[in-house]
């Protein structure tokens, strides 16, 4: 996940469309293998807050589903959009994410909680393909595609495995993710070339810092299951200046047929697919998958 900062001339305060032409994020000014600075990291975090903003309906769920639970590990926190939610319906939180910035973050609104509720929560920047803290868990979540940031089918039975790890004998997993039409694939083998879109305005959010107009391009990898998303973040202040973000993140994604077999492979098994945050049954048309799963 990387964040870039460039500078773009006067506009008008709400554009119509991204900075033309829409181009790909820039090289950034540091060399890749440099690491970034304590400034971009936080930034990053920022701009992926102001990004990802869940699904209606999710909080609800994973509150229902994670009520009174002693213990819930979220895998992929992220700034604790959920876990702080469900620490106000379970005995113990526990979240782990990787991102020093959106770790940061969650560890301020932990400390702003009152201290009994904060007593109650923890974020530990660790991977999720583990280890992972010390169990039992009787409830493992993993949240908002949080399974599609893992890189391979390796990584994700791995993370799985780590889950299964750590939770109770009858405890459950319960994750969600966006439905990938196959049809709409670009056919081709591994090692073709990428096929990008054009970026998309998808969102606008008002915020005490200005107006952000939010656009996306998808970038496929055929024959990869790996969706990439760019974003171009603009900041329109009141001066009718601009400044633009650029954020990327990285998709594996899983197809609707390979979540049981995933799931088996990383010691669960698969009790429900739903299309929906209420159960409706899973479809050729659903465009989430909402999953259940227990100890095999
Ligand atoms: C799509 S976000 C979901 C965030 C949160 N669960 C929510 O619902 O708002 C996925 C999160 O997983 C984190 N992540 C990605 N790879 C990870 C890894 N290997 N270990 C732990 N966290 C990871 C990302 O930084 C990001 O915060």
């Amino acid at each position: 996940m990387t964040t870039r900062e460039t500078k773009s001339p006067k506009t008008p305060r709400k554009p119509k469309a991204p900075p033309k032409p829409a181009p790909a994020p820039e090289p950034t000014s540091e060399p890749e293998d440099d690491a970034p600075t304590a400034e971009a990291v936080r930034r990053d975090a920022w701009i992926y807050e102001l990004i990802h903003r869940g699904h209606r309906g999710d909080k609800l769920f994973y509150r229902r589903v994670c009520r009174g639970a002693e213990r819930v590990l979220e895998l992929g926190c992220g700034y604790g959009r959920l876990l702080l939610p469900i620490a106000e319906v379970a005995r113990e939180v526990v979240g782990v994410e990787t991102h020093p910035g959106l770790v940061e973050r969650l560890e301020a609104r932990i400390a702003a909680l009152p201290p009994e509720r904060a007593a109650r929560v923890a974020v530990a920047r660790q991977d999720m393909r583990g280890p992972l803290p010390a169990g039992p868990f009787d409830r493992v979540v993993i949240p908002y595609n949080g399974l599609f940031c893992l890189p391979s089918e390796a990584d994700q039975i791995a993370c799985l495995a780590a889950a299964r790890a750590v939770v109770t004998p009858d405890g459950r997993l319960f994750f969600d993710a966006y439905v990938i039409d196959e049809e709409s694939l670009t056919p081709g083998d591994v090692g073709a070339a990428p096929v990008a879109d054009e970026y998309e305005h998808v969102l606008t959010v008002l915020a005490p810092e200005g107006q952000f107009d939010i656009y996306e391009q998808n970038v496929e990898y055929p024959g990869a299951q790996r969706i990439d998303a760019h974003f171009r973040v603009v900041l329109s202040d009141e001066e009718g200046g601009e400044t633009v973000f650029a954020h990327s993140v990285e998709h594996r994604f899983l197809l609707p047929t390979q979540i049981e077999p995933v799931l088996a492979a990383g010691g669960w098994r698969l009790t429900s697919l739903a299309g929906g945050w209420r159960g409706a049954r899973f479809g050729r048309r659903s465009a989430l998958m909402v999953v259940e799963a227990e100890p095999a």
